[in-house]
């Protein structure tokens, strides 16, 4: 948060402030124990994470949830995940695939790459979803160059943000008409409207977002998010040519 206060007053904003934060914390609880909560396997996903020492910055489960929900909504039968961590996203995604569907997430590091494949298989899901190590800009135009890769009918992009509009780009490549391209974390806590911020992630996701304005293959919304996540927001683009 940048905004000028007035003097005595930051005291007062940081406890508002707290107090916000744990009532989205309360409300995200209530909502996730009654719509979406994890079962073991999900359970295990995070606390697998955790134990391996992979930052706490899954997906929420109503999150998941609602990933899982766009997923099952358009009979989607090929997803491509750009950034996996222990693959708590990538086990809500693939559980929206039919039988004979397909989910491809690509994901830098090898350690998380590793307990990504140890949680897909204990969810019995490592038939429908393969993990791909390596920087996703090295690993998407090998991916492309493959006779039968793609489609996808929908991408979840949750990697590095300054990359963010090379993966539009990337999943616009991928794509059909008809197809949904989901961007996690498209409002960073407010800081998407600093048009001088030097924030590589900012940077990023403002021409990403500067990107999808302007092309025409694409239909957009964005949406701010608050709870157990923070403040922060997503964008979904469908591709309509
Ligand atoms: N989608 C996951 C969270 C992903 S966190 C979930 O919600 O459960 C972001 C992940 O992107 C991290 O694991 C990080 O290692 C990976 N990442 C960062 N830079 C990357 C790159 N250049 N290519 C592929 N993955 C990258
Ligand atoms: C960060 C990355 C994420 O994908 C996320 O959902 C939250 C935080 C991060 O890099 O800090
Ligand atoms: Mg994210």
């Amino acid at each position: 948060m940048t905004e000028k206060l007035p003097e005595g007053s930051q005291h007062a904003h940081d406890t508002a402030e707290q107090a916000a934060q744990e009532r989205w914390e309360a409300v995200d609880r209530y909502l996730t124990d009654l719509l979406a909560p994890d079962d073991d396997a999900l359970t295990t996903a995070l606390t697998s994470s955790e134990s391996a020492g992979l930052p706490s910055i899954a997906v929420a489960g109503n999150q998941g949830k609602l990933l899982h929900l766009l997923a099952a909504s358009m009979g989607a039968r090929t997803i491509l995940e750009i950034g996996t961590l222990g693959g708590y996203s990538t086990i809500w995604l693939a559980r929206a695939l039919p039988d004979g569907g397909r989910l491809i997430s690509l994901e830098y590091s090898p350690e998380h790459a590793e307990v990504a494949r140890g949680n897909l298989a204990r969810a019995g899901l490592d038939h429908i979803a393969e993990v791909r190590t390596g920087a996703a800009l090295e690993t998407l135009p090998k991916l492309a160059a493959e006779p039968g890769a793609g489609p996808f009918d929908l991408f979840f992009i949750d990697a590095d943000k300054k990359n963010n509009p090379h993966y539009v780009e990337w999943a616009l490549k991928l794509s059909r008409p008809g197809s949904l391209i989901i961007v996690d974390n498209t409002v960073r806590g407010g800081a998407v409207v600093e048009r001088d911020s030097t924030d590589p992630s900012v940077v990023g996701t403002r021409e990403m977002y500067a990107l999808v304005a302007r092309e025409p293959r694409l239909d957009a919304t964005a949406v701010q998010t608050v709870g157990v996540k923070g403040y922060d927001g997503f964008l979904l683009a469908r591709v309509v040519s």
